[in-house]
């Protein structure tokens, strides 16, 4: 089969996976905040009123965090339903719903300040994160800065959706990364790393089949 093809079914996998479970994860994540830390060395490098594109935005728990401090926020999820949960919980704000393989329809070059990205691009198959790099580095401003995660294993795979039972069998594509894979797709780029955290996961809902070490990585980009 077609390589375009077989990366679609995986990134439909995940879209489908997020409409079913979109109601239960915005009563369980749609307000929740964790990994404070990372938010403060994240808006360390934020001017006043910064533009910040939320990639895999979820039901919003980002929205309800950066809108608060006077950002502007806009999210970007493939997930109708997540949006609408999102909607629910938080009311109307700017929020795409498509691809985030589609970003450089939306965004023109230097125009972003920021791009964070937490627990979604372990969804993307290879070329599709190598790509991802390359727009977010071309629509991000010099300076501009980069808050993504990873989990730390080699490989992808099909693994279990938590909240879907027995029907969430091997539903889920999940794509891990060695701290070196990372290294190397960063060295493609003008990235400069400023803060890393490595965190264990140990709540029953974290999807991590073969991975339990998420690592919060913040780059900003140099000309
Ligand atoms: C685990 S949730 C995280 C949501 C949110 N970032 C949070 O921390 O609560 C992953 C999200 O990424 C979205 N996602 C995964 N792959 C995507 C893609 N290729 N394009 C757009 N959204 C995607 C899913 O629909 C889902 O809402």
């Amino acid at each position: 089969m077609n390589k375009n093809i077989i990366d679609f079914n995986k990134r439909e996998s995940v879209r489908k996976n997020y409409d079913l479970i979109a109601e239960q994860y915005g009563k369980d994540f749609g307000t929740y905040i964790e990994d404070l830390d990372v938010y403060e060395e994240f808006e360390k490098h934020l001017l006043e009123h910064a533009k910040i594109l939320d990639l895999g935005a979820g039901t919003g728990r980002t929205y309800s965090y950066f809108s608060k401090k006077g950002y502007q926020y806009i999210g970007l999820d493939f997930s109708e339903e997540m949006k609408n949960n999102a909607y629910k919980i938080h009311g109307e704000f700017p929020y795409i719903v498509d691809d985030m393989i589609n970003l450089k329809k939306y965004f023109a070059n230097d125009s972003l300040d920021a791009v964070f990205a937490a627990y979604s691009l372990f969804h993307l198959p290879n070329d599709d994160l190598k790509n991802l790099f390359c727009d977010v580095y071309n629509v991000l401003k010099p300076n501009g800065i980069f808050l993504f995660t990873y989990q730390i294993g080699s490989g992808e795979e099909m693994v279990d959706e938590p909240y879907l039972k027995e029907i969430g069998k091997n539903v889920l594509y999940m794509h891990y990364q060695s701290n070196k894979d990372i290294k190397n797709l960063l060295s493609l780029f003008s990235f400069e790393e400023l803060f890393r955290k490595e965190k264990i996961e140990t709540s029953d809902m974290a999807i991590n089949a073969n991975s339990i070490v998420t690592v919060f990585m913040l780059v900003k980009k140099i000309k």
